[in-house]
Order: C-alpha cells, then sequence, then structure tokens
C-alpha cells in the first residue's frame, strides 16, 4: 500500500509522514519511509541540482528533472518495498508536480500527468494526504531558502488551489486535511482516516 502526504512547504508533512510511520510499526506494520525528489543517490543528486541551483531551470526542464528523480525511485526503490509487502509512506508524489509545475508554473496540465504517468509507470498512491494551510502559515513555518521558495506569494496560492483542484477531482483518494491544527490533532485526523482502509497485519 503507497500512503503519500503532500502540501505547500511548511505544511508539516514530514513530521506526520514519520509520525505515521511510527504508529503503523507499532502497530506491527513494516514501513518504509521515502522523500522526494530524493532518497536513492540519483534522485539525491538531482534534488540539489534542483532545490540548490544558482543557475536558471525552465518550468520543464523542472517538470523533467523532477520526474527523472521519481523514475529512479519508482523502480529501485518504492516497487521493490511494495512487492515486499511493506506499507510504503512517501513524502511528496506526482500530486506535487501536479500542483507545483502544472498549477505553479503553468505548464499544461496533460503534459505534467503524462509525464507523471510515464515516471511512476502508472503506479498511484493508494491514499494521499493533502495537509492544508494557508500560504502565510506556510511561509512563515518553512525556511524559504531554496528555490522553490523564494518563488513567491502568488506562485504558492496557485499550488495551493492546485491542490484543491486534485482533491475535488479524487475525493476517494485525497483527504484534505486541516494542518492549522496542533500536530497531535492533525495525526489523530490522519490516523482515523486511515485505519479503516489499512490492510490486515501480516
Ligand atoms: P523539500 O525540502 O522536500 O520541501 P518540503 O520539505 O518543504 O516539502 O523540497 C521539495 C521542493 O520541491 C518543494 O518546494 C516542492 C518542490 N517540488 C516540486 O516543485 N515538484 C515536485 O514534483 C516535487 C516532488 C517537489
Amino acid at each position: 500500500m503507497l500512503i503519500s502526504f503532500e502540501g505547500l512547504d511548511g505544511c508539516g508533512k514530514s513530521t506526520q509522514a514519520h509520525r505515521l510511520a511510527q504508529r503503523l510499526r507499532e502497530q506491527g506494520y513494516r514501513v518504509e519511509l521515502f522523500r522526494e525528489p530524493g532518497a536513492t543517490p540519483l534522485s539525491e543528486s538531482i534534488r540539489r541540482l534542483l532545490l540548490e541551483s544558482a543557475t536558471e531551470i525552465t518550468p520543464l526542464a523542472e517538470l523533467l528533472l523532477f520526474n527523472a528523480a521519481r523514475a529512479q525511485l519508482v523502480e529501485t526503490a518504492l516497487r521493490p518495498a511494495l512487492e515486499s509487502g511493506a506499507i510504503v509512506l512517501c513524502d511528496r508524489f506526482d500530486d506535487s508536480t501536479t500542483a507545483y509545475q502544472g498549477y505553479g508554473r503553468g505548464l499544461p496540465l496533460e503534459v505534467v500527468a503524462t509525464c507523471n504517468r510515464i515516471a511512476t509507470g502508472g503506479l498511484k498512491p493508494a491514499v494521499t494526504f493533502f495537509l492544508d494551510v494557508p500560504v502565510e502559515l506556510a511561509l512563515r513555518r518553512s525556511r524559504g531558502s531554496d528555490r522553490l521558495e523564494q518563488a513567491g506569494r502568488e506562485f504558492f496560492e496557485r499550488v495551493r488551489s492546485g491542490y484543491w483542484e486534485i482533491a475535488r477531482q479524487e475525493p476517494e483518494r485525497v483527504f484534505c486535511i486541516d494542518a492549522t491544527r496542533s500536530p497531535e490533532e492533525v495525526h489523530a485526523h490522519i490516523w482515523r482516516t486511515l485505519q479503516p482502509r489499512l490492510p490486515p497485519l501480516p
């Protein structure tokens, strides 16, 4: 079972992914946690290029680089973990690209969807938690130092509305969670939502 966490930078999804991993392990599940972009040596190198580079990267190049990192992650780490029966948690997955490169940068959504599909080989999360916070709060919470975080307020407003649109289109998969609440309340909401959808313990 693949579970992804999505939202603006600073929404708290990394904290929630770690918390959920711990909770699931306590219940007896085998859990693997990955982050995007990253988690494999190639993907970590691409991550540095994307987030720390001072050179200009066009939106199309950005789309392809995120998806190159994803292709490597899916084939070498995600699929093997899923095939081994683990619950796989991913801190960001293909919805990030739809929200940031599609809605945020303005690339045609069908181009983004095609590119995502090629990179994932059609792998989709069973459940996605979209941790929603207002842009103001996200900007205040995130360090604001990497290349994407410098994109500006309007960019993040488009990304946030993009996530709403994704959640509206796939309500069975994407759960919108109010992440302005305390980490304990957010975790409780995530756990309540996930519990009935979990596979039986091995
Ligand atoms: P990261 O440090 O993981 O951000 P955070 O911890 O705030 O989630 O950096 C990932 C950045 O890359 C973040 O700004 C979102 C962006 N991103 C995209 O634009 N497209 C993508 O497909 C992915 C996976 C991330």
